[in-house]
């Protein structure tokens, strides 16, 4: 069992960035990541959609001998999550944007967030946030044409930008000093915000502390990969792979698969 992959899956590549992280804190495990980008952006699709979509990303992952799947995507975390882990018999890990440390650590008492439609209107989102943000200013937008943007390779444009400086403008009239990216695929957007983001404001993302949680129900669960052979890593993409192998840096195995 220890020897199985960790199965990853999201929209499209934007799910990376988190799987970067897994691989950093675990070089051991071998893994596979599903990169939807046929069916991205899911942000914008129904419960019903993102449901069908993470079913079907989570029948392959199973049928390819996955021991855990890391729903490497927020909006599909929290519209689909309950259900898989109510019907499939492996552990999932989800992400979920990072309101709680936002919201313990602001001194300005505003924070904003960037996420998508799916993820902000989703009910998991409103009870997390209701639960740590009394007393706090929660300035959401919807990062809507960022995740298509990224998954047609124009991740660094002027177009990119303008629509960037159309979300933060409200946050920063709101004085927030805590920007959360509700979005996997947004920590790629990090170098591009620090620089229009004044210094004080801190931006935070979910990906270390999902990668700490799959280390933590792999051990609970005695299944870390104790082997110290080099491990296997396949990407997939039903979309354009060289999108995924940019995002990459060409530093792993990608392949196009139909799924
Ligand atoms: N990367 C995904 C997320 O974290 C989905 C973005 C999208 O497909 O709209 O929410």
């Amino acid at each position: 069992m220890s020897n199985q992959s960790i199965g990853i899956f999201d929209s499209g590549v934007g799910g990376t960035s988190i799987f970067k992280e897994i691989h950093t804190l675990l070089p051991n495990e071998n893994c596979i990541y599903l990169a939807d980008s046929k069916n991205a952006p899911y942000g914008n699709k129904s419960e019903q959609d993102i449901l069908q979509l993470s079913i079907k990303n989570t029948k392959l992952l199973i049928s390819k001998g996955c021991k855990l799947i890391v729903i490497a995507c927020n909006t599909a975390t929290t519209n689909a999550i309950s259900h898989l882990r109510s019907q499939y018999n492996i552990p999932f890990i989800g992400i979920e944007p990072a309101i709680k440390p936002a919201a313990l650590n602001t001194q300005t008492k505003a924070i904003g967030i960037l996420a998508t439609k799916g993820t902000l209107s989703s009910q998991l989102f409103h009870k997390t946030t209701d639960l740590y943000t009394s007393g706090i200013k929660v300035i959401e937008q919807v990062g809507e044409g960022i995740v298509p943007l990224i998954e047609s390779g124009k991740l660094d444009s002027k177009d990119m930008r303008a629509l960037l400086e159309i979300y933060l403008q409200p946050m920063l009239e709101q004085n927030i000093d805590f920007l959360v990216l509700g979005c996997s695929h947004y920590p790629y957007l990090i170098p591009i915000l620090t620089k229009m983001l004044p210094e004080h404001v801190k931006i935070i993302d979910s990906g270390l502390a999902v990668a700490k949680q799959t280390q933590a129900i792999l051990s609970a669960q005695n299944m870390l990969n104790t082997s110290t052979d080099k491990p296997t890593i396949n990407l997939f993409s039903n979309g354009d792979i060289n999108i995924l192998n940019s995002i990459l840096n060409l530093q792993f195995d990608v392949s196009y698969l139909d799924f």
